[in-house]
């Protein structure tokens, strides 16, 4: 048993848990994954998957994207970006949902499995599902010749390395990476993205592990932020565009892991519902960078803040202007709209292993939850 302890305080590498190693492994492992894909000296991006089948994708009338938990937020992630960089259209679906309708899909379509473990059992059902009706399924996965990788035609690893906390942290982020590499070739094979607009998202992609690196130096302002939230028994999480399925994203770490009630909304969707809830228990996360929708969401600053709301807001570098209206301001490096999710989904994987852990909970082992999902 002593043995074994100490085996698991290894493999940990001197972090107090393995979730918390695995969001600081993120920028190695973005960096992995596009390793020897993104060459941004030769303007190109080298994806075999995706070149063996190229006319698949440029002829798909349509992109479907399946997936479950964490992954699925990548999918809603990837269908902003897939619609700005490569303009084909994207639907971002349930796993479990696609395989129980009657979903219309023939082989004009591409259906884009993502899957950390590649054996979530409702993922898998829905690519065999697609088979069937003659779609070219190509698969996002962490884990090398599992099942998902061996049940789709083709695909591209994200190099993430092991995975072990049941929350998913460094899964996404490369999730993410993959998925914008595939939405540049396409982008670049279809002609939507002039060769200086498509080597402007490569410069850009490779400068963001160091712009990770640098907002995992939020950390301690992060977790004075937990101190101060942790006896919260809701949140609510706000995000809009490219920041809502960060959003959600932030909302289910919280869940997963300290057993606090957390909903992600698109920002502008808060006056549907959810503003009914602000008061001034309620903290609301909201993903404010400069980027696109800036004046809308501080405009939703404003009115979470007349209803006394406590705000933490996740901004852009050296902003002035949702620094004067919220509670707390966690400052993350300026970079383009579509790549800013790698970034301001960070301090929300801190905010929630912070809270996580001062209330005692088994962060690497949430209970009810398992890390992969094999049966329905
Ligand atoms: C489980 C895990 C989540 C994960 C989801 C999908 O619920 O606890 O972290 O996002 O399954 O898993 P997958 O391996 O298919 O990405």
């Amino acid at each position: 048993q002593e043995l074994q302890l100490n085996l698991e305080q290894i493999e940990k590498g001197g972090y107090e848990h393995f979730m918390l190693k695995e969001i600081y492994e993120q920028p190695n492992a973005i960096k992995d994954t596009y390793r020897g894909r993104l060459q941004s000296r030769d303007n190109f991006v080298k994806m075999s998957g995706i070149e063996d089948n190229l006319r698949k994708f440029t002829n798909a009338n349509r992109i479907i994207i399946v997936a479950c938990g964490t992954s699925w937020h990548a999918g809603l992630v990837a269908e902003y970006i897939f619609e700005t960089i490569a303009t084909v259209p994207v639907e971002v679906e349930y796993a479990s949902e696609f395989r129980y309708r009657n979903p219309i899909i023939n082989s004009q379509d591409v259906v884009i499995a993502i899957s950390q473990s590649g054996e979530t059992a409702d993922t898998l059902a829905a690519i065999k599902l697609a088979k069937e009706k003659g779609a070219f399924v190509f698969g996002v996965c962490n884990v090398v010749g599992s099942s998902i990788a061996r049940e789709t035609h083709a695909g591209a690893y994200t190099h993430a390395g092991p995975e072990i906390g049941v929350a998913s942290t460094k899964a996404f982020t490369t999730q993410i990476t993959v998925l914008t590499l595939l939405a540049l070739k396409l982008g670049k094979a279809n002609g939507t993205l002039s060769n200086s607009e498509f080597n402007k998202y490569l410069l850009e992609l490779e400068s963001i592990p160091e712009k990770v690196e640098k907002t995992l130096l939020t950390d301690e302002h992060v977790k004075y932020i937990a101190s101060i939230f942790k006896d919260a028994a809701n949140f609510l999480y706000l995000g809009r565009g490219y920041n809502f399925p960060v959003a959600l994203e932030g909302a289910l770490k919280l869940k997963e892991i300290s057993y606090i009630h957390a909903e992600g909304y698109p920002a502008a969707e808060m006056k549907h519902g959810p503003i009914a809830l602000i008061d001034e228990q309620m903290p609301v996360v909201v993903i404010a960078t400069k980027k696109g929708h800036y004046e809308k969401i501080i405009s939703n600053i404003q009115e979470i803040k007349s209803r006394k709301g406590k705000i933490i807001a996740v901004v852009t570098q050296g902003d002035t202007q949702v620094k004067k209206l919220a509670d707390h301001t966690i400052e993350v490096p300026e970079t383009i709209e579509p790549l800013t999710p790698l970034l301001t989904t960070i301090p929300l994987q801190l905010l929630s292993y912070h809270i996580a852990v001062m209330r005692g909970c088994n962060v690497d082992q949430p209970r009810n939850l398992a890390k992969s999902v094999t049966v329905e």
